[in-house]
């Protein structure tokens, strides 16, 4: 997200490239219904005519129920196919598992060994001045771009949710369950997200923070945080 920035997040995956896609799509047939209504009421107003024979209008009836359904049907088609498209899990190269705590997360990445730790939102006291007040995490989660990602995502307390919008992701930490969202990221950078659900009065927003990197460093990082067990908090 930049300053000021009202609309959407530039997407970092191709998922949210096709919900901005959609969200413009129902955009344009919102605004063409409003100009039509807000015409209709306009023009309404300035008629002065009357009749006192118009007593019913069959044609007219039977168009303005018919439009709106094949309307919805223009925007529920690709919602439905973005819907499935969303759910589909392909061929993960790697999975991460997340937990909801209050009121942090903690991350798994089970494909290697004893790689998991936690991650805290930076205090304000402790904030560096590059940081982002309510948004920066003292771990990171790091992940390699272009590579398919399976996300499993569960709570230990109570509901949360694990939201990165630039990603087009958004499930529900429940907890007794497992929810599974699939992504692939296609830049690298720092993606931002906080947690979606009402964990509890005055929740700190539990964000989360993403770091994209190339496969190579992914993997060096991967074999740092697994040799030493000092440098990060590990569990
Ligand atoms: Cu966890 Cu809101």
């Amino acid at each position: 997200a930049t300053w000021l920035n009202l609309t959407l997040q530039d997407s970092a995956s191709p998922v949210m490239e096709q919900l901005i896609f959609f969200h413009d799509h129902a955009l344009m047939i919102m605004l063409m219904i409003i100009s039509a209504v807000f015409y209709t009421m306009i023009s309404i107003i300035q008629n002065k005519q009357t009749s006192r024979f118009i007593l019913e209008g069959q044609m007219i009836e039977t168009l303005w129920t018919i439009a709106p359904a094949i309307i919805l049907v223009f925007i529920a088609i690709p919602s439905l196919r973005l819907l499935y498209l969303m759910d589909e899990i392909h061929n993960p190269a790697m999975t991460l598992k997340t937990v909801g705590h209050q009121w942090y997360w903690s991350y798994e990445y089970s494909d290697f060994t004893k790689l998991e730790f936690d991650s805290y939102m930076v205090q304000q006291e402790d904030q560096p001045i590059d940081s982002f007040r309510l948004l920066d995490t003292d771990n990171r989660v790091v992940l390699p771009m272009n590579s398919p990602i399976r996300l499993i995502v569960t709570a230990a307390d109570v509901l949360h949710s694990w939201t990165v919008p630039s990603l087009g992701v958004k499930t529900d930490a429940t907890p007794g369950r497992l929810n599974q969202m699939s992504f692939s990221i296609n830049r690298p950078g720092l993606l931002y997200g906080q947690c979606s659900e009402i964990c509890g009065a005055n929740h700190s927003f539990m964000p989360i923070v993403i770091e994209s990197v190339s496969t190579n460093q992914f993997i060096n990082w991967v074999s740092k945080m697994s040799e030493s067990s000092d440098d990060w908090k590990q569990v």
